[in-house]
């Protein structure tokens, strides 16, 4: 089966199965194609709740999925790819956050949805990196104990002076990998890109950058901008995506280290074995970690708008 075959295949059972499918942007474009809402995890985790349909099918990783099943309960939730998990939020758990938290007592512990739902359980608001500044300014409290990425929360930290913010050795492998050294050698080689990152990136490297945004705001910066030339700092799909949705632009990748094996985990073929009931995993969370962490998805959701 070729993949437009495969794609109308799918498209079938999706309907036949009354399944709405979720696709992050940084799984491959012919995924994207057949979902219904693609996008950054934050759009995600807004457009699974509203979605009418009975099953939800995510094609990201299981802290999304564990989002979707959070905010929609009552629905069936699958992984389509069950090893997609992603290596920031399995670097820290319950026991480890809840020593920390005893050591800071008076702060509102701030957590990137890149966390476990069991973590999730013991924090006090979420954020994406699309709400997060507007997020820990909207908080009352000036002591925020933000996990568990320390560049995000050196990002935001800069953009919040006002508050105190601790952070501890967390962080996404992927994007921290990329070195100033090599964003400055891309720089020289095209000297009319304007360089897009996300905040995952080390300060070095953000310092370096023209805009620094979420998945969603590099994309939406670069479709609206009156520049022809870019370099993107973040996992490679997006450079590919904008280079079809921007035919007379140029995208650069910033670094070929910039690749999420947990994101290319999920294949059109684990999509199509999950609709026929073959593959994937439902996620299945007990009523109370349902319950905990939903507090603090709503509370990013109250202090967002
Ligand atoms: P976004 O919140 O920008 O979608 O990023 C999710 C992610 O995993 C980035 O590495
Ligand atoms: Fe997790 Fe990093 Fe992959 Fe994003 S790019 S899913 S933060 S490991």
């Amino acid at each position: 089966m070729n993949v437009s075959d495969l794609q109308r295949k799918i498209l079938e059972l999706k309907k036949q199965n009354d399944v709405c499918i979720l696709a992050h942007s940084y799984v491959a474009r012919e995924i994207c194609e057949i979902a219904d809402y693609t996008g950054d995890s934050y759009k995600l985790s807004v457009d699974a709740s509203k979605a009418g349909n009975k099953n939800i099918l995510m094609c990201g990783v299981r802290f999304m999925a564990e989002t979707c099943k959070i905010l929609s309960p009552d629905k069936k939730v699958y992984l389509a790819q069950p090893i997609a998990g992603c290596a920031m939020a399995d670097q820290m758990d319950k026991q480890l956050i809840s020593q920390v938290k005893e050591k800071y007592p008076n702060h509102t512990v701030v957590a990137y949805i890149n966390t476990t739902a069991d973590l999730k359980t013991i924090c006090d608001v979420c954020v994406t990196s699309s709400s997060a500044v507007k997020i820990v300014n909207n908080i009352e409290n000036k002591d925020i104990l933000f996990i568990p990425d320390c560049n995000l929360g050196s990002y935001v930290a800069k953009q919040c002076p006002d508050k105190n913010i601790k952070l501890l050795n967390g962080g996404c492998p992927i994007h921290a990998c990329v070195n100033p050294g090599e964003v400055k050698a891309m720089q020289e080689k095209y000297p009319e890109a304007e360089l897009l990152v996300h905040p995952e990136c080390v300060p070095e490297v953000c310092a370096l950058a023209d805009y620094i945004g979420s998945t969603s705001g590099i994309m939406d910066y670069a479709v609206k901008s009156d520049k022809k030339e870019f370099i993107i700092g973040t996992e490679i799909s997006i450079a590919e995506h904008l280079q079809y949705m921007c035919p007379d632009k140029t995208f650069h990748i910033l670094s070929l280290k910039l690749i999420c094996p947990n994101m290319k985990a999920t294949t059109l073929v684990d999509v199509y074995n999950c609709l026929c009931g073959n593959g994937g995993e439902e996620i299945l969370l007990d009523e109370k970690t349902i319950t905990d962490a939903r507090k603090c998805i709503d509370e990013m959701i109250r202090l967002g708008e």
